[in-house]
């Protein structure tokens, strides 16, 4: 069997960091060799540090290991980062530049010019721009990012429908799960019979990252698609899985069916290479009235997958649906773990 890559989690005792822990458990190509976090964690064992959160029982195999603070001195073959995007802006260029690739969940670098925004089905050619980011910088590493959590999830949707159809206009607004705020997330008092109109920072994010996924690689970035994202973003009182009112203008003409077989049909790279965490389909389609719901399908696909239903014509767009994705899952740790897969595929590990 070949030898696993040493990786390194930055950020391993929050929200995304947990589920690093737990999907990495037993991956075939890559084996956690440090974990890291702030000073609060740091010299801790994991056990002592984390406030375990997940919906799961706490794997036990990393309870001994003793949590680092952020320095790069440790021989590893790539970190993912699950920082927040303040500390993340220093941490993650201190590990590319001392010659470790970093495949982030931050936010702080998503939109550089030259960092490749990754979404393995939608755009894996993207990685294309890492050679010309380690000339612009100069570093040995480099940052691969993925993309915001509701941005995969209605990104997946999008991508065959694009390719079928042309988009040029998206409307969507948000009922987006607690632990996508992070631990400790909104106490009680404030989420329990609410609903939060505001997530500081989301709807832009919805607004830009789209056009870059979705656009075309060039030898010094990525020209952006045409098209236009209105968003409007809601914090709910779900435990995981974001869920997301999507209507859609074309510029060629679409029917329900047309867009039920371009969904449920949609396969790219990841699938035909069979890389691990890939999943059968990275989007499927529900005929009933009442799916997708967070409780119901946030999982399936073992959280990789985003589901779509009540697709019907729209009389202001031309088509509109609900798309569901896992937040911590497709949304976060496995987006970032698949985006590592494909980076080895691709012969960038
Ligand atoms: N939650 C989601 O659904 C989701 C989805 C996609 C992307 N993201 C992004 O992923 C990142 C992590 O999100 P999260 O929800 O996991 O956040 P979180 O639960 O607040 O966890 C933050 C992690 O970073 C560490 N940290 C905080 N401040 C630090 C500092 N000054 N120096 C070093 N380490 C520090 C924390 O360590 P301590 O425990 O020691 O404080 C913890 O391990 C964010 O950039 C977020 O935007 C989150």
């Amino acid at each position: 069997m070949a030898k696993k890559l040493k990786v390194g989690i930055l950020g391993a005792t929050g929200a995304v960091g947990q589920r690093f822990v737990e999907l990495l458990e037993g991956h075939p190509w890559f084996e956690i060799g440090a974990l890291y976090a702030s000073g609060r964690s740091a010299g801790k064992t994991y056990k002592e540090a984390v406030d375990w959160k997940v919906p799961v029982t706490r794997p036990t195999y990393l309870d001994g290991e003793v949590v680092r603070d952020m320095q790069p001195d440790e021989p590893l073959d790539l970190v993912f980062s699950a920082l927040p995007r303040e500390t993340a802006k220093t941490v993650e260029v201190d590990f590319a530049r001392a010659g470790v690739p970093v495949i982030s969940n931050a936010s702080a670098y998503r939109m550089g010019q030259d960092i490749p925004l990754l979404i393995p089905e939608v755009n894996p050619e993207h990685t294309g721009l890492i050679d010309y980011q380690r000339q612009q910088r100069g570093w040995d590493g480099y940052i691969v990012t993925n993309p915001n959590c509701s941005v995969i999830g209605l990104v997946l949707a999008l991508k065959p429908l694009d390719d079928a159809f042309s988009i040029s206009q998206v409307n969507v607004v948000t009922m987006q799960a607690k632990s996508g705020a992070g631990y400790p997330g909104p106490p009680p008092e404030v989420i329990d019979d609410n609903v939060l109109p505001f997530i500081g920072g989301e709807e832009d994010k919805l607004e830009e990252e789209p056009a870059k996924l979705l656009g075309t690689l060039g030898p010094r970035g990525i020209k952006a698609a045409d098209l236009v994202v209105s968003a409007q973003c809601n914090r709910v009182n779900v435990l995981d899985g974001h869920l997301e009112a999507v209507n859609l203008k074309f510029r060629q003409p679409a029917s329900v069916e047309e867009v039920t077989e371009a969904l449920n049909s949609f396969r790219s790279v990841p699938q035909e290479a069979g890389l691990p965490f890939a999943p059968d389909q990275p989007v499927t389609v529900r005929e009933e009235d009442d799916r997708p719901q967070p409780k119901l399908d946030r999982d399936t696909g073992k959280g990789m997958t985003a589901t779509v239903g009540r697709i019907r014509p729209d009389s202001l767009f031309d088509i509109k649906f609900m798309v569901l994705s896992h937040n911590t899952i497709r949304g976060a740790a496995g987006a970032a773990i698949l985006n590592a897969e494909l980076l080895k595929h691709q012969g960038y590990l």
